[in-house]
């Protein structure tokens, strides 16, 4: 059963927009949006949904309008789509604007620039091709638990410096801060008493002593001790690091062996020119966004084209939607390594895009060239999609490699 919102902030007018009594967030949709999409994309620049009081925007161009103008699109007063999630986060990076936006993301931000990340990259590449080759001879793996797992919880261990205590909860923290990031319905509720083990664990565990010395999590406290950032959002901050870091990079590796093994001609145009890879991360994540949707407070009236967002409304950003819309990329639903999808919103954009992009598209690039200099086919003997309120990709992926 899926309850609509209730606070006042959402008791707004819809004005003049379409309305929808479509539901993203049903088992259905989530499995397979891209219909609903197009059905929304249809109606209008931006839609409202009746079962959820909150409007849609699913076109790129509303997309990348609300993305960039935060003074109208605010994340300050979160952007999940139930309050209690936003009161939980409240004061991370992902949930701020303005001044004290720009100073979280610098310290979250340092160690994730392109610059810093060189330091890693040797040993990102080097723990991938032992990593695929291990796999590789074993000739049947889960592309998810086995293969994508791997580098992203390492970084945890290693760079983020979080203690060990605790880490083996740290995928399935991650999985249900995202189920709580999407509209109060069972997927949410279900998950928060695991969403308040994460956060007891980030105001218990990520404190000086435990944390690695010059670790990105201690270089936190650090700029606490500078008196840059209040000690109160320290907990809400380390979160940075491990609740955005990690199924989606996980999510993102699988979507990418999914799509290679069901278009085996894509990975033979990689395969022949590994230069190529890059741009097919970009294909692989404007397919299949890892994040789907997440939210933004409207602080004034807003026209979106012909229709008027009210202020106090809240309006879901839908990325994945945005990726796949025919006004922006031709034929869509194509999956094709070579179309040039650097524009795509799976990052994000504007002042909020994703801060650890360049972290995930080294761990990306790290898998898939070891993949291309071993592998010449992947075969799917059995998926499971993960159902999540936010998150798109699989929870078990077994192939077979040639
Ligand atoms: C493929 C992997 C990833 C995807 C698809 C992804 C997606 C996103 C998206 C869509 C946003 C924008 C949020 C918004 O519009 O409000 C975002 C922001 C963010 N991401 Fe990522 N992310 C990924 C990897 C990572 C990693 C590896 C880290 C950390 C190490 C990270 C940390 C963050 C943080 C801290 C923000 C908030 C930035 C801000 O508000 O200024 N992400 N991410």
């Amino acid at each position: 059963m899926v309850s609509t919102q209730t606070s006042p902030a959402t008791q707004v007018a819809h004005a003049n927009a379409p309305i929808s009594d479509l539901d993203p967030y049903s088992d259905e949709a989530l499995i397979e949006p891209w219909a609903m999409y197009r059905e929304l994309q249809g109606l209008g620049s931006a839609v409202w949904l009746t079962r959820y009081q909150m409007f849609a925007l699913t076109r790129y161009d509303s997309v990348i309008r609300a993305l960039k103008d935060a003074s109208a699109f605010s994340s300050a007063s979160g952007v999940m789509m139930n309050d209690e999630m936003n009161q939980v986060l409240r004061g991370n990076t992902l949930c701020s604007d303005g001044a004290d936006h720009q100073r979280s993301r610098r310290i979250i931000g340092k160690p994730l620039s392109p610059t810093a990340l060189k330091s890693l990259q040797e040993e990102i590449t080097s723990k991938a091709e032992r990593l695929v080759e291990r796999l590789v001879s074993k000739g049947t793996f889960c592309a998810i638990t086995e293969l994508a797992t791997f580098l992203p919880m390492d970084i945890v261990a290693t760079a983020v410096g979080l203690p060990q205590d605790g880490r083996e909860r740290m995928l399935l923290w991650a999985a249900q801060m995202f189920n709580c990031f999407g509209p109060l319905n069972d997927r949410a509720r279900g998950a928060f008493p695991v969403l308040r083990e994460m956060m007891h664990y980030a105001s218990s565990q990520a404190v000086r002593g435990k944390l690695k010395p010059g670790s990105w999590a201690d270089a936190i406290l650090d700029a606490v001790d500078r008196g840059e950032v209040d000690q109160a959002v320290c907990p809400v901050m380390m979160i940075d690091y491990v609740g955005p870091s990690l199924d989606t990079t996980i999510y993102a590796i699988g979507n990418g062996v999914w799509l290679f093994a069901k278009h085996p001609e894509e990975w033979q145009k990689v395969r022949e020119s590994p230069s190529r890879i890059p741009a097919a991360i970009n294909e692989i994540v404007r397919m299949e966004a890892p994040v789907q949707s997440f939210s933004r407070l409207l602080t004034r009236n807003y026209d979106m084209d012909e229709i008027t967002l009210p202020a106090g409304s809240r309006a879901i950003v839908f990325y994945g939607a945005a990726n796949r819309d025919e006004r922006k990329f031709p034929d869509p639903h194509r999956f094709d390594v070579t179309r040039g999808s650097a524009e795509h919103m799976a990052f994000g954009w504007g002042p909020h895009m994703c801060v650890g992009q360049h972290l995930a598209k080294l761990e990306m690039n790290a898998i898939f060239c070891a993949l291309a200099a071993r592998v010449e086919r992947f075969h799917i003997q059995q998926e499971t999609r993960s159902l999540n309120n936010v998150l798109r990709g699989f929870s078990k992926l077994m192939v077979s490699v040639e």
